[in-house]
Formats: structure tokens, sequence, C-alpha cells
């Protein structure tokens, strides 16, 4: 009798913790690869700040975009308190803001169409706008006011292609 028991109560534990950790192993999972959309991302931590805990990687892309849109609309309007008098490259950096403007607009419509292959290339364009913004003042020998306002733009241009790789 007591064995038999003894035997239940093991079974019993036995079911219990098995659907424990069978539980456990799924939150982990979770978190890792469908919560989390950041975690392998360049990075991580500026990903999760402007996704704010969405897990639908085509509104994340989407929320970035447009966080990008609203970054690169300041840098514009900060770039412009140097005035051209201050260097050539204002000039140059302010065209390059236009030119990402107009591509980054371009990319709202190409993941609305579901256009990855083009969402891509105007990202991509965008980023390299930045980029022309720098080397504008590197090639010059002239210390870029705007470099890190740049890098933050380059970085979450590349996180917006980053969550696009991951819509399906
Ligand atoms: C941007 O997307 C459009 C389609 O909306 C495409 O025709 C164009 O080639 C893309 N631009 C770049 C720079 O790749």
């Amino acid at each position: 009798m007591a064995f038999k028991h003894y035997v239940s109560f093991s079974l019993v534990f036995l079911a219990t913790a098995s659907i424990f950790l069978a539980n456990e192993a799924q939150a982990h999972a979770g978190v890792n690869n469908n919560n989390d959309l950041c975690c392998k991302s360049d990075y991580p931590a500026l990903c999760r700040s402007l996704i704010k805990g969405q897990t639908n990687p085509f509104g994340a892309a989407q929320t970035v975009v447009n966080h990008l849109i609203m970054e690169t609309q300041r840098a514009k309007k900060h770039v412009a308190r140097f005035g051209s008098s201050q260097s050539q490259v204002i000039g140059i950096c302010q065209d390059s803001y236009d030119d990402a403007l107009d591509n980054l607009h371009t990319c709202l419509g190409n993941l609305k169409g579901n256009d990855k292959g083009s969402f891509n290339s105007n990202l991509s364009a965008a980023l390299s706008d930045f980029e022309v913004c720098n080397d504008g003042f590197n090639e010059l020998g002239e210390s870029s006011p705007v470099k890190d306002v740049n890098s933050l733009l380059e970085n979450i241009a590349d996180t917006g292609l980053y969550l696009e790789s991951l819509v399906h």
C-alpha cells in the first residue's frame, strides 16, 4: 500500500515536473525567438528603444522607418544651424538629408507593397546618404559637426534593414 502510494506520488511529481520544464523551455524560446525581435540585431538596445516591445516585424520595420524620417528631419534642421558659410559641406549634407527623406518615404510604400527588394535598396540608399554627409567633411579634412547624428541615423537604418529581413 505504502509502496503504491509512493509510486503514484512519484509519477505525479514527474508529470508535473516535466510539464513545468516544458513550459519553462517554451517561455525561454519565446523570449529569444518570438517576443524579442531585437536580440540578433546589430544594435539591440537601440532596436528595443525604437520598437518598444512590438512583436510583428512588419510593424516594427514601419515604426523604425518613421522614426528615421523624424530623426532625419531633425538632423536637417540641426545642420542648418552651422550655415554654409562655415563649410561648403553643410549644403551637401542638407541635400543628402533631402535625398534620404525621399528614399525613406519610398521605403514606406515599398513596405506596404511587400516589395522587400525595393525596400532594401531604398533604405540602403538612405543609409549611404548619411555617409555622403560625413565623407564630405572627411575629404576636406574638416571635423563633422554632425558625425554623431549621422552615426545614429546609420544605426537606425541598419536596424530597419534587419527588421525587414524578419518579415516573411
Ligand atoms: C526604390 O523603390 C522603387 C519602387 O518603389 C524602385 O523602383 C527604386 O529602384 C528603388 N530605389 C532605389 C534607389 O533602389
